[in-house]
């Protein structure tokens, strides 16, 4: 592809009808950074990929779908520029799939950290879904139909992103073609933000139930901040603390104007946690006000009607590849 290719793809499981912090940090901020510069973006909520920890509850999978787009859009994703759709919507995506799973090889999915960990946490070949060791694959196929400039994900991913330039690559070796140019990893590059921890300072996971999500209100941000992880061993107002190690002084850092000072004063004990906590609550909320006043006026009918007009331009790249890749396999196009 030409160096004016400026195509985005991007997606996130559908495993929770919430997104937190963390995957706004992670990478949905750096998706609507893309979009606002001008890239062509194409966001996809990945719900084929919730079933392979999700097949005994997929019954939740629509309406978190729903649930997802509503935050992608109240972040400032503008689906009047970026094409917002579920993976499902598209079919070609599992065609891809299956043809990439034909060459890809078994070593290259077994070695995959998380394979290894989810594989740890499930006991037993009888109990492991088949397209748990295929994850990356699908993942592949989501991102390389669109043969996308870039791939703007959190950290995690990083380890996806790599074999799905491989895969490209050896399909390009084998068929000898050039359909699928490597892409770029953007991952955020602002430690703070891209690791922003969860309240009790551990990575901010949903299985963790540690996070701030985008839809929460500002009551319900309020109440999880004041539970917060502070420094332990402040215990009186001028006790030092040490902000590194302190959830609500993350917070500060990202979403505070003013954290320096707060940090220097929360160093030398100047101040108590529960001023801490209260400034952070407030500078969090004023944060994501304007989001959740936009994510409040959309309906159910408007978010169907985006995700099918999002689904038309995704099928319309999609094919197109698919063209491309059946022809170079030699199968009948
Ligand atoms: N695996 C990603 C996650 O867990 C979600 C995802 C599915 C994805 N397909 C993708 C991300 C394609 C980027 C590109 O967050």
């Amino acid at each position: 592809m030409n160096s004016d290719n400026k195509r985005i793809l991007s997606g996130m499981r559908a495993t929770s009808p919430k997104l937190h912090l963390g995957n706004y940090e992670g990478a949905l901020r750096n998706w609507v950074d893309l979009q606002n510069k001008g890239y062509e973006m194409f966001c996809m909520v990945a719900d084929w990929h919730s079933l392979t920890t999700m097949s005994e509850n997929s019954g939740e999978i629509g309406h978190n779908s729903i649930e997802i787009t509503k935050d992608y859009i109240a972040a400032g994703l503008n689906p009047e520029k970026s094409a917002i759709f579920i993976q499902s919507h598209v079919k070609e995506h599992a065609e891809l799939h299956l043809l990439f799973s034909m060459m890809t090889p078994l070593g290259w999915l077994e070695r995959t950290p998380t394979y290894k960990e989810k594989k740890a946490e499930i006991e037993g070949a009888e109990r492991e879904p088949y397209g748990l060791l295929g994850y990356p694959v699908l993942q592949t196929s989501d991102i390389l139909l669109y043969r996308p400039y870039g791939v703007p994900v959190g950290r995690d991913q990083a380890p996806h992103l790599e074999i799905g330039n491989d895969i490209g690559q050896r399909f390009n070796r084998l068929y000898k073609t050039e359909i699928f140019p490597t892409y770029k990893y953007l991952i955020p590059e602002d430690e703070t933000r891209a690791k922003l921890p969860g309240l009790d300072m551990r990575k901010m996971s949903k299985s963790y139930d540690n996070g701030i999500n985008l839809s929460d209100t500002a009551e319900e941000t309020a109440k999880k901040i004041k539970t917060a992880y502070t420094t332990p061993t402040k215990i009186k107002m001028d006790d030092p603390g040490i902000p590194e190690g302190c959830a609500v002084c993350q917070y500060l850092k990202v979403y505070s104007p003013d954290w320096q000072t707060q940090w220097e004063e929360d160093r030398q004990g100047l101040r108590g946690c529960s001023k801490n906590k209260n400034e952070c609550i407030e500078a969090v909320n004023e944060y994501f006000r304007p989001m959740r006043e936009r994510r409040a006026q959309l309906a159910d009918g408007d978010v169907l009607e985006i995700l099918n007009k999002g689904a038309e331009r995704a099928r319309e790249v999609a094919c197109a590849t698919m063209v491309e890749v059946r022809v170079a396999m030699g199968l009948l196009a």
